[in-house]
């Protein structure tokens, strides 16, 4: 981040002044926006935010008898406080991930029978589908979304495994509904007739545009900081949105198959029946703790960088 320099305070005609402050950044979390309001010209506000609303909105106030300097040194020190912790949420999102993963393994393997791509069983087809789905769509794409609090490396880095590991959720996302489809025509079933398939089909659809907006914006070709700056938020807002559809649409998904096991004969409290159940009671819980750990704001509990604004 590049400090380019702080305006005094302007007076304007309905009598408030600002103080803007510019900064200039390639690095797409810090905008500083230059909101520092003051009223009737006495005292104000000086804005910066690092990131975006709900991430962070640092205020400090500002008086007239401080000296410019004085204001910059205390939003240097905003910029590196503590602030409500991510981490504990994406240490409970690994183990919910973990367990969710051993337990949809333990259904399809276990109660299930197996995986495979090609057999006269075709029910072992229809069991990579849900495999794929939570392990590589919605459990990768959890921790591609937490890559930003959970690594150790730079903004650089964290984005280029973020971008990666989404890839490999959209790839494997594809695989496990390619197995859906492919169980449905060897059966002889009908596709694309249910709620949980048309959600499915609208969350990868949309999963794939916002993987292609998101590299061409922050990473290749990239868009100009500026536009960087105000699209990461409609990014982050949107792939919220997806990925809480994707834990929707697993719902949906678990429900069905449950319901179509139960009506040919499983036993409603069977142990089976509870490890279905469980499982996608997890995948909730796993679904709502990515999602606190992405709007907590986290940023500061990584000092990292942002005690770093100088000019350079
Ligand atoms: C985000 C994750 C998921 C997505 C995007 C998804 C998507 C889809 C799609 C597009 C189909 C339609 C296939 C066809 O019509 O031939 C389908 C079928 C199916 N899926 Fe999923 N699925 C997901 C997770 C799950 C999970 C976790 C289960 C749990 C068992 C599941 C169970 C089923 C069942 C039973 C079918 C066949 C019946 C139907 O078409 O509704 N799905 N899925
Ligand atoms: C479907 C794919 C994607 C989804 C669902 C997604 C979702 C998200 C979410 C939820 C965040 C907020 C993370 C946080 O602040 O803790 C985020 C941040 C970000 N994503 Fe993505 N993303 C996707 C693909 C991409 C791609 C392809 C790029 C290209 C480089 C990208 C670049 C970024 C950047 C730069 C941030 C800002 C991180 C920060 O605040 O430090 N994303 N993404």
């Amino acid at each position: 981040m590049r400090w380019i320099s702080t305006f005094p305070p302007t007076a304007t005609e309905n009598g408030r002044s600002d103080l803007y402050l510019l900064l200039e950044s390639s690095d797409e979390r810090c905008r500083i926006d230059g909101s520092v309001t003051t009223s009737l010209g006495e005292r104000g506000s000086l804005g910066l935010i690092i990131g975006f609303p709900p991430h962070y909105s640092l205020v400090s106030s500002w008086h007239e008898d401080r000296t410019e300097d004085a204001v910059v040194e205390e939003v240097k020190k905003m910029a590196g406080s503590p602030s409500v912790k991510a981490a504990p949420f994406t240490y409970a999102s690994h183990a919910l991930a973990v367990a969710s993963a051993a337990m949809v393994l333990v259904w399809c393997v276990h109660f299930r029978g197996g995986l495979t791509f090609e057999s006269s069983n075709k029910s072992l087809i229809f069991n990579i589908h849900p495999v794929l789905m939570l392990i590589g769509f919605i459990i990768i794409g959890s921790e591609a979304i937490m890559s930003y609090k959970t690594l150790p490396w730079n903004h650089e880095v964290n984005k280029i495994v973020h971008f990666t590991l989404h890839a490999i959720a959209l790839v494997l996302g594809a695989v496990g509904i390619y197995a859906a489809f492919k169980f449905h025509n060897e059966s002889g079933i009908d596709n694309l007739y249910s709620l949980h398939s048309w959600v499915g089909l609208g969350t990868i659809s949309l999963y794939g545009i916002q993987w292609i907006l998101g590299f061409v914006t922050f990473f290749f070709p990239g868009a100009p900081p500026a536009l960087r700056g105000k699209s990461l938020p409609w990014h982050v807002l949107f792939g919220l949105f997806v990925y809480i559809l994707a834990v929707a649409t697993a719902e949906l998904g678990f429900l069905e198959k449950l319901t179509f096991l139960e009506s040919s004969g499983l036993y409603k409290y069977s142990l089976e029946a509870f490890l279905v159940n469980f499982t996608a009671l997890i995948v909730i819980f796993l679904g709502a703790s990515v999602v606190i750990s992405v709007i907590a704001p986290a940023h500061a509990d990584a000092p990292r960088g942002y005690s770093e604004i100088s000019e350079n």
